[in-house]
């Protein structure tokens, strides 16, 4: 490879490093802004902050890219309707992309939410004004991860109890082994087809 090309070669890797950074950087921005803005809505409850996890945040982006191609509608995100949730059939990869077992994910609350642009205020309102308050609204949820793609936003909300942590699964080899792994996912399913139904 000539020098000239091995120049433009660099160039374009630091031109879309700088784009990628940039980008990273907005999104940061707006999970900032929707942490803050879920928190002042806990505060006008009394109940405590939610705190990062990053175990969840990475969750929360994991599923925020299983959902970025699909458009917003009214019946997608917050306006989903009973009987029409999303099935995701690789949750044990997408758990196992964040060194996470089933065990400890069960009791999260997992909430997707669609608008064009993330329009911070319009995001905030689709969780504060929707059917998500009744989990936003429970002080068992002490922790929140928080992940974006395209128009869509998802939050994870995790627990201090054993069944919502998210802490890492120790033994994550045991995932993908697990010959119970169906009957292992069904809790995080139902959780989430539950949090999707009310
Ligand atoms: C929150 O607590 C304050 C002081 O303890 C009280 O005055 C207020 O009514 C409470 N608000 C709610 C929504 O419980
Ligand atoms: C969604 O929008 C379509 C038209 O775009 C309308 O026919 C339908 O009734 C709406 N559904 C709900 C649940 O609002
Ligand atoms: C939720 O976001 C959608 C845009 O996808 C918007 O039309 C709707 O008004 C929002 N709902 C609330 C309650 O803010
Ligand atoms: C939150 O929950 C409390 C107690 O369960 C209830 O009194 C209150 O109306 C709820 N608030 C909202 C905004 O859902
Ligand atoms: C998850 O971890 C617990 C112990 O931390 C273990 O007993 C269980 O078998 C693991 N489950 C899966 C599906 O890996």
């Amino acid at each position: 490879m000539g020098f000239l090309q091995r120049h433009h070669l660099l160039l374009l890797v630091l031109v879309h490093s700088i784009l990628f950074l940039s980008y990273q950087v907005q999104s940061l921005d707006e999970k900032q802004n929707l942490l803050q803005g879920l928190n002042s809505y806990r505060a006008s409850l009394n109940l405590s902050a939610l705190t990062e996890n990053s175990n969840a945040d990475c969750f929360a982006d994991e599923l925020a890219s299983q959902f970025k191609n699909q458009p917003c509608s009214n019946t997608t995100g917050a306006d989903t309707v009973p009987g029409t949730e999303p099935q995701l059939s690789n949750y044990p990869d997408l758990l196992a992309k964040c060194q996470l077992n089933i065990t400890d994910t069960r009791d999260g609350a997992l909430m997707p939410v669609c608008v064009p642009n993330l329009d911070p205020d319009l995001v905030l309102t689709n969780y504060t004004e929707t059917q998500y308050t009744q989990y936003l609204n429970e002080s068992t949820y002490i922790g929140a991860g928080i992940g974006a793609e395209g128009n869509w936003m998802v939050v994870v909300l995790s627990t201090n109890t054993m069944g919502g942590a998210f802490t890492p699964a120790v033994n994550v080899a045991s995932l993908f082994f697990d010959v119970g792994l169906a009957q292992n996912l069904m809790p995080l399913l139902l959780v989430f087809i539950l949090v999707l139904l009310s």
